[in-house]
């Protein structure tokens, strides 16, 4: 049983009791690694019980779902925690969130976010996290559903510098059953190929140059073409050992090195680990295919394939985006700022700028111009511990110019007007620099 407060458990249970007297659902979820990991718990656990289900994603709380009728309890997964006005709870309204949210629950709503009863939504719990937590409610055998909670916690980097919180309390439940080891965090056909897709951590003139990863192996005395299941434990120090080195000298942030051995669970019965299922379904997601893994889960087997494909080809389009961002960056007194060509690749190409290229001292924000401009921003914890929170600074900045943002303080983003992002940017390095003091 993993323990969680008795207010909270309650609300699990009642949560249960709407699913088991209901036949038909719908379902809304976000289309990033964690909403994709969520959907996947909570339409399996459906399908289990033999309910009938509609999935959708969505980038945000869009039209589609604020047109729903009430007619079907509305189930909504990593999409916010505030019930738009536009959506009826007649039929029942349960929320697996884990954002920050602020007012009273509304009538006929089950809000599951963590954040309503103590726990940290940042660190300690995501929405794979509440799903889970819900499938186990429904029905304790839905534990092997444990891979889709590992990729959702992995997608939103909740466990970086180690599981906490509810999370490491499923975990350490589940070791019976799902054991981790400290291993590299790569994968690929070979070793070579897995430091050459490698982002995080981000290798300066080795992620993105194949014959550069190549080479540095074979200087290594490391055959490139050995699969990394094949390599040896000291061939795994030595590349660590060298690996390392080449971080110190890019100046990465301490956080960035916690990624480059980690807990990794290997999951043989859907052959693939926690961070490849974690990769390829936020590839699945970005790439305007977000039902391929609750399909694959459910049984289509050339999913694996083609999810392996998407994930391929967007990191090496990742890859590529992050050069260029990196080369053409502008930096402001309080922030560094990017433009990024594929609204998709804006949170990676800020979040691996931040980590491993910029020195850390200041925040990344990375621009999607289109229409409107996205915007996405990321920091480090010692950026935290000096003051940050880019939620509140882009928040602000884009409110100014009558945009809106939003998110964690270590990771946020917002839309803003396309022509006002010259003011939008004057305000963010004021608020910036009241933060964390560089003005
Ligand atoms: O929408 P949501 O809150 O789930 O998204 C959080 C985003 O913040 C994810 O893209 C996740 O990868 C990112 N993140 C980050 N660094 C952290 C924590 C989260 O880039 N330390
Ligand atoms: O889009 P990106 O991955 O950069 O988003 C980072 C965080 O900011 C996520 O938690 C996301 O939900 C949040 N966000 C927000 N409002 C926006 C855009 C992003 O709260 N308009």
């Amino acid at each position: 049983m993993i323990s969680i407060n008795e207010e909270y458990a309650s609300k699990f249970e009642e949560a249960r009791k709407v699913i088991e007297k209901e036949s038909f659902f719908r379902v809304f979820s976000h289309y990033d690694g964690d909403g994709v990991s969520s959907a996947l718990i909570i339409a399996e656990s459906l399908r289990r019980l033999h309910k009938g289900f509609h999935l959708s994603f969505l980038r945000s709380m869009e039209l589609d779902a604020k047109k729903e009728s009430g007619e079907h309890p509305i189930i909504l997964s990593d999409l916010g925690t505030e019930v738009p006005s536009g959506i009826k709870p007649e039929a029942g309204v349960i929320i697996l969130d884990h954002h920050m949210f602020s007012g009273a629950d509304r009538q006929g709503v089950i809000n599951l976010n963590p954040r309503r009863y103590g726990y940290d939504g940042t660190r300690e719990a995501c929405s794979s996290t509440v799903s889970f937590l819900l499938s186990l409610a429904i029905d304790p055998s839905n534990y092997d559903l444990f891979p889709a909670f590992i990729a959702g916690v992995i997608g939103d980097k909740q466990n970086i510098g180690g599981f906490s919180g509810i999370n490491a309390k499923i975990v350490e439940d589940m070791k019976g059953r799902y054991q981790s080891t400290k291993d590299l965090n790569f994968f690929g056909k070979s070793i070579s190929e897995g430091i050459y897709l490698s982002i995080e951590p981000y290798f300066d003139g080795l992620s993105g140059n194949l014959e550069g990863s190549r080479y540095f192996l074979q200087n290594l005395g490391i055959d490139p073409d050995s699969p990394v299941s094949s390599l040896r434990t000291d061939e795994k120090e030595r590349i660590v050992d060298s690996l390392t080195i080449q971080l110190v000298r890019q100046n990465a942030a301490r956080e960035g090195y916690e990624t480059l051995v980690n807990d990794t669970f290997i999951f043989k019965d859907i052959g693939l680990s926690g961070n490849q299922a974690s990769e390829y379904f936020d590839a699945a997601g970005r790439n305007g295919r977000m039902g391929l893994p609750t399909s694959w889960f459910m049984g289509y087997e050339d999913g694996k394939e083609e999810m392996e494909e998407l994930y391929s080809t967007l990191r090496k389009e990742a890859l590529e985006q992050i050069r260029k961002s990196y080369a053409s960056r502008k930096e402001f007194d309080n922030f560094h700022l990017a433009y990024v060509e594929n609204p998709n690749l804006a949170g990676v190409t800020a979040s691996t700028m931040m980590l491993y290229l910029v020195s850390g001292r200041k925040p990344v924000i990375a621009l999607y111009r289109n229409k409107g401009t996205k915007i996405s921003g990321r920091g480090t914890r010692e950026l935290l511990s000096k003051g940050l929170d880019l939620s509140k600074a882009i928040g602000e900045a884009a409110e100014s110019v009558g945009g809106h943002g939003g998110g964690h303080n270590i990771a946020a983003g917002g839309e803003i007007p396309f022509d006002k992002e010259e003011s939008f940017l004057r305000r963010l390095n004021e608020v910036l620099g009241d933060q964390i003091g560089n003005t």
